[in-house]
């Protein structure tokens, strides 16, 4: 049988990692779908570039249009990043009828609605496991592998970049801007690491697991986003001391009355594997009712892990390409006529648990001001460690663990200590998930 012919929009890392992989595991590859799948033409705006890593092996292009006009090409592979070229491409793609397989999480967050009607309405797929976690065949897990479980939580570092710098902050006592030109230096971090740091990436990441594990629609921009930038070295060893790490944690959560979708950083128990992700490394857990929890562990970016996640994609594709539409797995796990309506929840409904650091004056009764502040909002305590500056300043720093409460009422709690004439500076607040 004829190959699946694919056009590769993009021969960047990942581009050339999808020609490489393909070239390199080929019979491996038919072998599993049943056809071969050959890279016939790519798109790279300097063509001599293109042409140094693809050869003679296939057509090379400066104008991606060039691929989507050609009635050729089975599946089209976006890997140019970006929001509005990249939408338009993609649409332009579906509207001829190709199959698209992308790895821009960014595109899918935020124009997701969108593409996944204009591809439904013309009977292509649209398939994006590499947006996710890059090696990490995380989105078919949740889609396919996880399929019989009522799904109530997933919890992730799905940032290379952050938990990168965080790791090193811990092993070497660094604070953050140290780290992040430690890391941009090494080529880790981005010379504009603001996506990464800021915390988008997660969450655009975080956006798609939430839609495919609850069946609601990809809903960015009611995520909740806070990166890493105010975190301290402090915090990273007073939560050691307490058997806590920091992680950038993208959570999203099926609660009665909606869905919680955050990225921040978040305490997690030092025992839990997820909390031992060190350096550049992805994991992602996922809870369902018949499961229990389960891990996924593995390279979230690079060329070939990446490839990897785009060449599953595409051997999917080459599966189903003839099978009716109706047959196939829907984009977001949900038929699409089965979608629920179950509301994102504003941060101030989630319910979490916290650590708090207070800058004090070392004087009698301050311990019990704060705690009393707690208890009248009805926030319970988990544990306390005072330590004292080791100076002459008469201050010191006071921990607090809380149990689980409602955002408002921390807030509340908070504005009220951060009121106290004894409470010296702004106040540290980290939220903390057990994931048990
Ligand atoms: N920049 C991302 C990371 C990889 O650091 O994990 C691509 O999303």
């Amino acid at each position: 049988m004829k190959s699946i012919q694919i056009g590769l929009i993009g021969l960047g890392t990942v581009g050339s990692g999808v020609f490489h992989v393909l070239q390199r595991n080929q019979e491996e590859i038919r072998r599993r779908a049943g056809r071969g799948i050959e890279v016939t033409m790519v798109s790279r705006r300097n063509v001599e570039q293109a042409r140094a890593i693809v050869g003679d092996k296939a057509q090379v292009v400066a104008d991606a249009r060039a691929i989507i006009a050609n009635p050729d090409i089975d599946i089209v592979v976006e890997l140019m990043g970006g929001y509005e070229l990249s939408r338009e491409l993609v649409l332009e793609a579906i509207a001829a009828g190709k199959h698209v397989v992308t790895a821009n999480k960014a595109l899918l967050a935020v124009h997701g609605t969108e593409i996944f009607a204009a591809a439904s309405a013309k009977g292509v797929m649209v398939a994006f496991e590499a947006a996710v976690a890059g090696g990490i065949p995380i989105i078919k897990s949740l889609r396919e592998g996880l399929t019989a479980n009522r799904l109530q939580w997933v919890a992730g570092i799905i940032n290379g970049t952050t938990n990168f710098i965080l790791s090193e902050m811990r092993d070497k006592g660094l604070d953050f801007e140290v780290v992040l030109q430690e890391a941009q230096r090494l080529g880790y971090a981005e010379a504009d690491p603001t996506f990464d740091i800021e915390g988008i990436d997660a969450a655009h990441k975080l956006t798609l697991m939430s839609a495919i594990a609850f069946g609601i629609p990809v809903q960015f921009d009611k995520a909740y986003v806070e990166g890493i930038t105010k975190l301290a070295a402090a915090d990273i060893q007073y939560a050691e001391q307490l058997g806590y790490r920091i992680k950038l944690l993208g959570v999203t959560k099926r609660t009665a009355h909606g869905v919680e979708l955050r990225v921040h950083p978040t305490l997690i128990p030092s025992k839990r594997l997820i909390a031992n992700v060190e350096g550049a490394m992805n994991a992602v857990m996922a809870h369902g009712d018949a499961v229990g929890t389960t891990l996924y562990y593995g390279k979230g970016a690079g060329s070939e892990p990446t490839a990897s996640a785009v060449i599953a994609d595409l051997v999917d594709i080459t599966r189903l390409h003839t099978a009716d539409p109706a047959h196939r797995v829907p984009h977001l796990a949900f038929q699409p006529d089965a979608m629920s309506n179950l509301p994102v929840l504003p941060m101030s409904e989630v319910v979490t648990s916290y650590y708090l650091r207070l800058r004090v004056a070392d004087q009698t009764g301050v311990l019990a001001k704060v705690t009393g502040l707690l208890a009248e909002s009805g926030i319970n305590i988990d544990a306390v460690l005072q330590r004292a500056s080791g100076d002459e300043s008469g201050q010191t720093d006071l921990i607090i663990l809380t149990h689980d409460c409602q955002e408002a009422k921390m807030n509340t709690a908070q504005a009220q200590m951060q009121n106290l004439p004894t409470v010296l500076a702004p106040i540290v607040r980290i939220r903390k998930e057990e994931l048990a």
